[in-house]
């Protein structure tokens, strides 16, 4: 078991600093959003540390948590960010401003390295869960539409703020918004930047469980239980197999799946396949 301790200068102290916790149980990482007295608002270094943790997490790992602290999962970008001067130690947006290639160039390696913190929990090796309590807004919906699945507490409320404020929705979310709810609601969902109820998401298929808030945790680690009943690879092959569905055509689907299952045979056989028949 490990818990990363957040003395200043190791990565313990860049995770305090970036609003996160991370804890590692064997097959199961739990990164923790972790400033609930700013309900769980996350900036720039939450982003680059949360690809951080992606990059280095233990291979041993199958399932990732991501859960909140407090009230609220997260109340989305820390609205600091949208000021002038930025959040202390972390460049301003306004200083990435300007319609040049440069600054554009600039500007799109920036966000780029804020959306690398959330497109790693859709790899195949692991299955991610959000454990959804509260709020979820903006930048806090995206993270929860990063995760492969979305455990949430009757209480919860997810609403796509960024339109309010004249941006895009831009850390990843739109994608998965429009696979699971469709162009027209994620549309009306977006421009309106209503709330939406636990029991409407669950309808849109935005969470697979909803739960009384005493419930999430031990919702959480049954479905974490379950999913390690199936074994890492075949877990990762279903995991990519399934993943590629929606892009291909019937016939390209049919082919990846033959490709699969004769992994899996070959995989399953061993040395018995390897040595051949004779
Ligand atoms: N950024 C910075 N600070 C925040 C944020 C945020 N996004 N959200 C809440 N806080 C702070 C509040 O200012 C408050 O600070 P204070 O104690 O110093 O006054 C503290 O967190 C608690 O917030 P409350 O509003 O008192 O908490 P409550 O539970 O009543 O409401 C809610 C929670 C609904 C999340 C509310 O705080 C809110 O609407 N926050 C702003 C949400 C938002 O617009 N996010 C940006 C979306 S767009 C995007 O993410 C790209």
């Amino acid at each position: 078991m490990t818990d990363t301790a957040p003395a200043a200068g190791s990565p313990g102290g860049a995770l305090a600093a970036a609003g996160l916790r991370l804890h590692i149980d064997g097959a199961v990482a739990t990164i923790t959003l972790a400033r609930p007295e700013r309900r769980n608002a996350m900036t720039g270094r939450t982003w680059t540390e949360l690809a951080r943790i992606g990059r280095t997490l233990p291979d041993t790992v199958r399932v990732v948590v991501v859960a909140g602290d407090g009230p609220s999962f997260s109340a989305g970008i820390d609205l600091a960010m949208f000021s002038p001067a930025g959040v202390e130690g972390e460049r301003s947006l306004h200083s990435l401003v300007g319609a040049g290639p440069e600054q554009r160039a600039a500007f799109d390696a920036v966000i780029a390295e804020f959306q690398a913190g959330f497109t790693w929990l859709r790899r195949p090796d692991i299955v991610s869960v959000a454990a959804v309590r509260g709020h979820a807004i903006g930048a806090g919906f995206q993270l929860a539409l990063a995760c492969d699945l979305r455990v949430v507490a009757e209480d919860a409320a997810f609403c796509m703020k960024e339109a309010a404020f004249g941006l895009v929705p831009d850390l990843t979310g739109t994608k998965p918004l429009v696979d699971l709810v469709g162009l027209p609601r994620a549309l009306e969902l977006c421009l309106t930047a209503r709330t939406v109820s636990a029991a409407e998401a669950r309808e849109l298929r935005l969470a697979e469980v909803v739960v009384p808030g005493a419930e999430l945790d031990a919702a959480v680690s049954d479905l974490t239980a379950a999913l390690l009943a199936v074994p890492a690879d075949t877990a990762s092959a279903v995991k990519a197999l399934l993943s590629q569905a929606q892009g291909n055509t019937l016939e390209q689907q049919a082919g990846a799946e033959r490709a699969a299952q004769i992994d899996r045979f070959n995989a399953l056989a061993g040395a018995a396949v390897e040595g051949g028949p004779g």
